[in-house]
């Protein structure tokens, strides 16, 4: 969507990119000089804002209905008096042990009916009363004595809602709830929906219906299906109690939370419900910086492709980027340390793709407990000569010149659907292969091809506005929930270009094969019928025009569209592999098979040259760099990024000027993982 909009800073309070960090100085209460070093060592590394009280609430409430404010009052005033503004955290991410152990129905029941124990973070029911009762009661405390002072410039609600679902009696009978309104108390409907008279799975009453378990191995998908649905609700639910008073109380300060980047597991919660209860939106990005098996490009297009989702919760609208790694993580698999220039890449990215803010997990590395070989800004040698700490300082350093970025965003001419549903149900659909469905992976494939040319991109999922793209790219859209294929007709009737693939208009919203031929809804305008589709082993390719066919070969039958290419072996031989349909005035395009090798680079390539989608920069690119633009209607920032891990030289198609050495520019040589901000 060409949307040049200036949507200004989130907070009235906000003059410039924000630079900080996960802060908690409630784990140094005893040692009153730490707070004093941290500002010192904040200002030294260009810091302007903290986010505070995490997961602090055992210190504000130690004892039931004891609150102690003393130590934040000190901490907020202190940052404020030195000009480092406070994102303000509710603390019902993790609760104090009293509360558990008088409480046990807080504490979160997994699908094999245990209550956990406390002990872990983030382990709570969502449904519980008493839960519910207490974080009400902290965050009206917390916007009472805050919601005015002058260093909070924001709500930090919770902590990176994730997806687990509590199995416990409450949240059973609210799922039977949650169940009898969606399906307006009809029985049978329910049952048809799930096609339960499958394997004796009929309901004769609401009572007998519970939970899956366990989740993924569970014989009725309908069912499967509606308990994510109903996970996500009521975990949303839980958070609208929180926005609900921070709001009544502080009407001016805006709410975020930090969302979790699960969607490159194809799990967690729909965040696109989220979304729109929050003012802005942050998230927690983690990186696989030199991880085995992936290049560092790679990496950068799967990280794109989510900033680029969270840039579309609202429609454009800048995001935070509330966390991220200024060093290793200490879960990652193999936790490798950044190379020199990666971690300051890895920030400007975000910025790139529409963050307002630089922001990391963590401050200061804890002495104990499980986070303490986190990377942080500060390590347990507290000292600002390290590689870590001069290298987010030059960042600090940079930020300022970038202030005239701020509100402005990037506006994409294609979007890629990644649908949150679909990915719940590929996730447990058995067939036709078992492993290797990869529904994120293959979305972030397309991408590529599209961020290998610098074409801005916004991910969607199916229920938003097609109408403003010149090309709306849907992979594997395996459901196709009520009005979908109505609205993609529309759409390209009007002009719109659409692409598809193999495995996409199989079932519907509630997980039935549609009846009508697959693809369903979409079998009309993509003018072919999928008959069958075959699977390969991972060592098997067909072939197609030149190109690798692997894993997913569709056998298609053409009714009206043109193919493009074909199968070239196995009984399919000859079979159409790639079709375009002309539909009103628009095109759309079935790819059946799969590839991992140069055919998506190919297609698209071709895709933008004919339907002039605009690139970042009129030059061809040397691999592993990109390029994104953030704009608006008067000004347009490009952000050059060298991802390759080798020097690269960039021939610009006109002297611009760099906005971090003011020099005008033609020819730019970058170093290894560098990036130059031009305008
Ligand atoms: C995030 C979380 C942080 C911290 C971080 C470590 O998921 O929000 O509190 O634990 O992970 O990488």
């Amino acid at each position: 969507m060409r949307r040049r909009q200036n949507f200004g800073p989130f907070s009235e309070k906000v003059h410039g990119l924000l630079h900080g960090a996960d802060y908690n100085p409630d784990q140094w209460l005893d040692r009153p000089e730490i707070l004093e070093q941290d500002i010192d060592l904040m200002k030294q590394a260009g810091m302007n804002v903290m986010s505070v009280g995490i997961f602090s609430w055992a210190k504000l409430e130690p004892v039931e209905g004891h609150f102690e404010f003393d130590w934040l009052d000190q901490v907020l005033d202190r940052l404020h008096d030195t000009g480092i503004q406070v994102i303000l955290a509710t603390p019902s991410a993790a609760r104090p042990v009293w509360m558990s152990r008088s409480y046990p129905e807080v504490l979160r029941m997994d699908e094999d009916r245990v209550r956990h124990l406390h002990g872990g973070r983030q382990n709570h029911c969502f449904t519980s009363p008493v839960y519910r009762a207490k974080v009400r009661e902290i965050d009206r405390r917390l916007a009472e004595r805050y919601g005015t002072h002058p260093a909070v410039i924001a709500w930090h609600v919770s902590n990176e809602f994730e997806g687990f679902g509590c199995h416990c009696p409450l949240c059973q009978e609210a799922f039977r709830n949650w169940l009898k309104k969606r399906y307006h108390n009809d029985l049978d409907a329910l049952n048809h929906a799930w096609w339960t008279s499958f394997w004796s799975h009929t309901y004769q009453d609401w009572s007998e219906i519970e939970s899956p378990s366990p989740i993924g191995e569970h014989e009725v998908h309908g069912l499967t299906l509606d308990w994510h649905r109903f996970v996500s609700d009521q975990t949303l639910d839980f958070m609208l109690e929180e926005c609900r008073i921070l709001r009544d109380i502080t009407p001016e300060l805006p709410l975020t939370t930090n969302f979790h980047d699960f969607v490159s597991l194809d799990r967690g919660l729909n965040y696109w419900d989220f979304a729109k209860a929050l003012d802005v939106i942050s998230w927690d990005n983690y990186p696989y910086w030199h991880a085995e098996g992936r290049t560092v490009a790679e990496e950068a297009a799967r990280r794109a492709f989510i900033h680029d989702m969270n840039r579309s919760f609202k429609q454009g609208k800048p995001f935070l980027l509330m966390e991220s790694s200024p060093s290793a993580t200490n879960w990652q698999e193999v936790a490798k340390l950044r190379r020199p220039g990666m971690q300051n890449l890895s920030s400007i990215q975000a910025v790139a793709h529409g963050a307002d803010t630089v922001q990391y997990f963590q401050w200061r590395k804890s002495l104990g407990s499980s986070e303490k070989f986190h990377g942080a800004v500060v390590d347990h040698y507290a000292s600002p000569d390290t590689r870590v700490f001069r290298e987010v300082a030059a960042l600090g350093r940079e930020l300022p010149a970038m202030t005239d970025i701020i509100g402005t965003s990037v506006a994409a001419e294609v979007a890629i659907i990644y649908d949150w549903e679909n990915a719940w149900i590929l996730g447990d659909t058995q067939g036709p292969r078992k492993e290797g469905i990869d529904y994120f992976d293959t979305c972030v494939r397309h991408y590529k091809a599209l961020w290998d040319r610098g074409v801005a991109v916004d991910v969607i999922d199916a229920d938003q506005d097609l109408s403003g793209y010149k090309l709306v790219i849907a992979p594997m859209l395996y459901m196709i929930r009520d009005g979908f294929g109505a609205k993609v007709e529309e759409y390209v009737r009007n002009g719109g270009h659409f692409v598809t693939t193999y495995w996409s208009g199989i079932t519907d919203g509630t997980d039935l094969c549609f009846e009508t031929g697959r693809p369903g809804p979409l079998r009309k305008v993509l003018g072919i019928w999928s008959e069958e589709i075959d699977v390969l082993y991972d060592s098997d390719a067909n072939h197609v025009g030149g190109y690798e066919a692997r894993i997913f070969c569709d056998l298609i039958h053409t009714e009206g569209a043109d193919t493009l290419l074909t199968y070239d072996e196995d009984f399919y031989a000859g079979g159409p592999a790639l079709t375009c349909n002309r539909f009103g005035k628009g095109e759309a395009w079935y790819i059946a098979f799969r590839s991992y090798d140069g055919f998506l680079s190919d297609f698209y390539g071709d895709r933008i040259r004919a339907y002039g989608i605009e690139r970042a920069l009129e030059t061809d690119l040397p691999e592993g760099v990109t390029a994104t633009i953030r704009e608006d209607e008067v000004r347009r920032f490009c952000f050059l990024q060298n991802y390759s891990g080798t020097k690269q030289t960039v021939e610009l198609p006109y002297p611009m000027q760099d906005l971090l050495s003011k020099d005008r520019v033609q020819r730019l040589v970058m170093a290894p993982y560098s990036y130059n901000i031009l305008s």
